[in-house]
């Protein structure tokens, strides 16, 4: 009898690999989570940066898990044209030559910041017809160098104040205003197919700086300048803490018909972190990765890297870190696995 049943199981696992193959009846490799976004539509991604490419487990999994990359720094103004008029596309080109292979779409990250910006730039005065002829030939330049291999275009980084003013850059002291829809219209021009956001930080909840969005968004749409999405950078810390207010926030830039995604992802806390810190930070991972899969238009999420072992959190805000999926040896953290679930 015993035998029998054996092997009737046996049979039946026989014909269940003749039927569905033997990738259904391996438990071994779960799906990634790139895996699970696209079942919903979504990407989910990983910021990288070039020097850690040579850190072969690091690449695996970054080429494993992830359908999306970008760059974290090989696209900024100081690294492709850190003279003027001289273009070095070697850093961005090898992250893109990489998410090829890897078969991963690539966000551009970023045009017109007032950060990281070469010396020749902010070393001397512009008047805003020299500014003007420099900005419009970085971005398009850029664009179109990138033409077909970046899918969007962080085309403005954080042009907004706390309170939703304009932040006085080199390019809203000289410019104006006008700066941002100008930005807009020549990287279209430059690459008509690719997707145009603003990106910033502290615009994750309703509120001043996100208003100022929402406000431009309506504009820049009425006067039928080039814009696709706003980007939500959603760098998190868990003692300010978590925007309850995002789902309602993407879903009113989705109403303008806007895009949003989740670009630059890293939930920070005070170090040592504890069971209990990475059990919340895993409660708000999930939240944020149901926000965006809640909301029509939320196209994806975005990790500012992955792994604690390369984030910038460290030497930016002293005394935190462990802000992400990934602990400093490639472990999954819990908020790892709060991901996982939230898009099953
Ligand atoms: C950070 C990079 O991760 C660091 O390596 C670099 O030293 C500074 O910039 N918002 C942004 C990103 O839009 O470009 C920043 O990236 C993090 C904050």
């Amino acid at each position: 009898m015993r035998k029998n049943r054996l092997a009737v199981v046996g049979a039946l696992a026989a014909v269940l690999v003749a039927v569905t193959g033997p990738a259904a009846v391996a438990h071994d490799e779960p799906p990634t989570l790139a895996d699970l976004a696209q079942r919903h539509g979504r990407y989910f991604g990983s910021a990288t940066d070039n020097p850690e490419l040579t850190d072969a487990p690091y690449v695996s999994l970054l080429g494993s898990e992830f359908d999306q990359i970008t760059p974290g720094n090989g696209m900024k103004w100081y690294a492709t044209e850190p003279q003027q008029g001289v273009f070095d596309f070697s850093q961005g080109d090898e992250i893109v030559d990489l998410a090829r292979a890897n078969h991963q779409k690539v966000r551009g990250h970023t045009l017109v910041w007032h950060s990281q910006l070469p010396d020749w730039l902010t070393g001397r005065e512009w008047t805003a017809g020299e500014l003007r002829v420099v900005l419009k030939k970085h971005i398009q330049t850029e664009v179109r160098h990138y033409r077909g291999k970046v899918f969007a275009w962080d085309v403005v980084n954080e042009a907004f104040n706390e309170d939703g003013t304009y932040r006085d850059t080199i390019f809203y002291r000289t410019l104006g205003p006008g700066y941002i829809a100008d930005a807009l219209r020549w990287a279209h021009q430059a690459d008509p197919r690719v997707k145009l956001y603003p990106n910033d930080y502290n615009i994750e909840s309703i509120g001043p700086k996100s208003d100022a969005y929402y406000r431009l968004a309506k504009e820049l749409r009425a006067q039928g300048v080039p814009l696709h999405g706003i980007g939500l950078q959603a760098h998190l810390a868990l003692q300010y803490g978590y925007p309850a207010t995002l789902e309602d926030n993407l879903r009113r830039f989705s109403r303008l018909g806007l895009e949003t995604a989740l670009t630059e992802v890293d939930i920070r806390m005070y170090l040592p972190a504890d069971e209990e810190k990475l059990a919340t930070q895993a409660e708000w991972y999930g939240d944020l990765t149901e926000a965006c899969l809640a909301v029509r238009r939320c196209v994806g999420i975005t990790l500012w890297d992955y792994t604690d072992k390369y984030s910038w959190i460290p030497a930016f805000f002293e005394g935190e870190g462990a802000a992400l999926p990934w602990d400093e040896e490639l472990r999954p953290k819990p908020a790892y696995y709060a991901i996982r679930d939230a898009l099953k």
